[in-house]
């Protein structure tokens, strides 16, 4: 069991799927950041006092610092909700607070804190940009998923080929980890050379001190814009992580040579993908088809559907060679709301 699970059964037994919860408040935000130094330690302590008050009154969270500018996603009990938001909205740590998305609807989240902090090099004007745009069409009355909002606002699709297109967020998303090693770094790395498009990199941390990265690119490849996203196995059950589950179109699994592995990654991808309603398909990747045997029928007890493709997990070539044929045939149109997130069913809810 991993650190960051130990505390979560409880909010799991309380608030999970299975529990008799019913729909709950969501709400998201863009602030500025006062702070300008120290970024990691000063979400710490909002993390230590975000654990203290958000935990016992059903409020979950996940925070971002990008481009001096939080983003914060919080679900709960509408009453403590409101509480906690202006209790924060009165917080030095920030101002210019402006308020992204509103819906009532199942948990997103599944644990009371997620952070991330993104590293690039943008400028708050164009992260400002963004959030104006965002809220502009959010008041307009476009409505997007929180995951969706999310993503708008942290990690935009900014490929030409998605700009072409009437929605600039309808692109593939495809997630890949590796039973052991960095092969999925690699595979994105590899990918961003391939492709000459940067890597954008990422990190997360959940509960308890975990920290988790994550690389993606965007390219072009086969009259599709694709997005592929390298997770570090022990990132899967972070909520932010979970929340996204529902947007990729197939989790590409590179399989070890060591069955164990093969079978600790897949408890991790069955744990995770828990209670996900539309699970995206797994590929297995391995060099010798008897190697997908067990993680198939680990698969098919979860009832989640498994491809497997035969090609060295160790080598990105080989691997993305094999896997484009099962990717391909994922046929959502480019701008169907499933694909970009609008997904009104949701956000009414
Ligand atoms: C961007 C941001 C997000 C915050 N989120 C939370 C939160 O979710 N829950 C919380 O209790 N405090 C949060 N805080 C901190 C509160 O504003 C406040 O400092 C804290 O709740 C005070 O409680 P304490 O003195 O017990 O730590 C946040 C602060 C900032 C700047």
């Amino acid at each position: 069991m991993d650190l960051d699970d130990a505390g979560m059964d409880g909010w799991e037994a309380q608030h999970g799927l299975d529990s008799a919860e019913g729909p709950v408040a969501r709400i998201m935000y863009a602030s500025q950041a006062s702070i300008r130094q120290s970024v990691y330690q000063e979400m710490e302590k909002i993390r230590a006092s975000a654990l203290k008050h958000n935990e016992p009154a059903g409020i979950a969270t996940a925070l971002l610092h990008q481009s001096g500018w939080f983003v914060q996603w919080k679900e709960g009990p509408a009453p403590a909700l409101q509480d906690i938001m202006e209790r924060v909205a009165g917080d030095l740590r920030h101002f210019d607070l402006r308020i992204v998305h509103r819906s009532r609807g199942p948990r997103l989240l599944s644990g009371p804190w997620s952070m991330a902090i993104a590293q690039c090099r943008e400028t708050s004007a164009e992260m400002e940009m963004r959030v104006r745009q965002l809220k502009q069409q959010v008041d307009d009355g476009m409505q997007f998923s929180p995951a969706a909002v999310w993503r708008r606002l942290s990690t935009p699709m900014q490929h030409p080929g998605a700009m072409r297109q009437q929605d600039p967020d309808a692109f593939q998303r495809v997630l890949v980890c590796a039973a052991h090693g960095m092969g999925s770094f690699e595979l994105v790395r590899w990918l961003g050379e391939r492709h000459c498009v940067e890597i954008v990199h990422r990190r997360f941390a959940g509960a308890i001190e975990l920290d988790v990265g994550t690389d993606y690119v965007d390219f072009e490849q086969e009259g599709r814009v694709w997005r592929v996203i390298a997770m570090a196995r022990h990132g899967l059950h972070l909520p932010l992580t979970r929340a996204f589950i529902p947007d990729y179109s197939h989790v590409v699994l590179l399989l070890s040579i060591d069955p164990e592995r093969n079978s600790q990654l897949m408890e991790r991808v069955t744990r995770a993908f828990q209670g996900v309603r539309h699970p995206p398909a797994l590929i297995g990747v391995a060099s010798r088809p008897e190697m997908h045997a067990l993680p198939a029928s680990l698969a098919r007890q979860h009832g989640l559907p498994y491809l497997t493709a035969v090609a060295d997990s160790r080598d990105p070539h080989a691997t993305w060679r094999a896997v484009q044929p099962p990717l391909l045939l994922w046929q959502q149109a480019a701008n169907s709301s499933i694909c970009s997130g609008i997904n009104p069913m949701v956000v009414g809810q």
